[in-house]
């Protein structure tokens, strides 16, 4: 099948590119782009492993196709801050040892960073309601939930 260019906007930065039409947003964001902070768990929207922020929406990469994207501003969790300049909840995961694994950790930073982009004083039971989506498969949710809390302004 022929493949198609699209225009994305990701963490910032214009890539014009081809891809199959097949290609799915997760796809492109690893193989394309090689931003493998996102993470491919289940493949099939179950997981929350390849969460990103998609015009300001919260998605499972792995359910968009990249041409459905085309136009669109995605953030990823290398959008979220690097080494030197880490975001407050990156702070805050290390700190409170919210990782274990770390396969889910990227999903669980962008979602509490929409989380709290939208709501800067969630309810623990909010918190805990944006990570339904996002499967922590070593069970540390507790930890995880303390690090959000942690920069939760109030
Ligand atoms: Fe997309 Fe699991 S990899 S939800």
């Amino acid at each position: 099948m022929a493949k198609v260019t699209i225009t994305i906007y990701v963490n910032g930065e214009s890539y014009e590119t081809l891809v199959k039409p097949s290609t799915t947003l997760l796809d492109f964001l690893r193989d394309h782009l090689f931003l493998t902070g996102t993470k491919k768990g289940c493949n099939t929207g179950e997981c929350g492993a390849c969460t990103v922020i998609l015009d300001g929406k919260v998605v499972n990469a792995c359910l968009v196709l990249a041409v459905d994207a085309s136009g669109s501003h995605v953030t990823t969790v290398e959008g979220l801050g690097d080494a030197e300049h880490p975001h407050l909840l990156q702070v805050a995961f290390a700190e409170h040892g919210a990782i274990q694994c770390g396969y889910c950790t990227p999903g669980m930073l962008i979602s509490s960073k929409a989380l709290l982009d939208r709501n800067p004083n969630p309810s623990e039971a909010e918190i805990k309601m944006t990570l339904a989506g996002n499967l922590c498969r070593c069970g540390g949710y507790l930890k995880i939930i303390e690090a959000i809390k942690s920069v939760v302004k109030t």
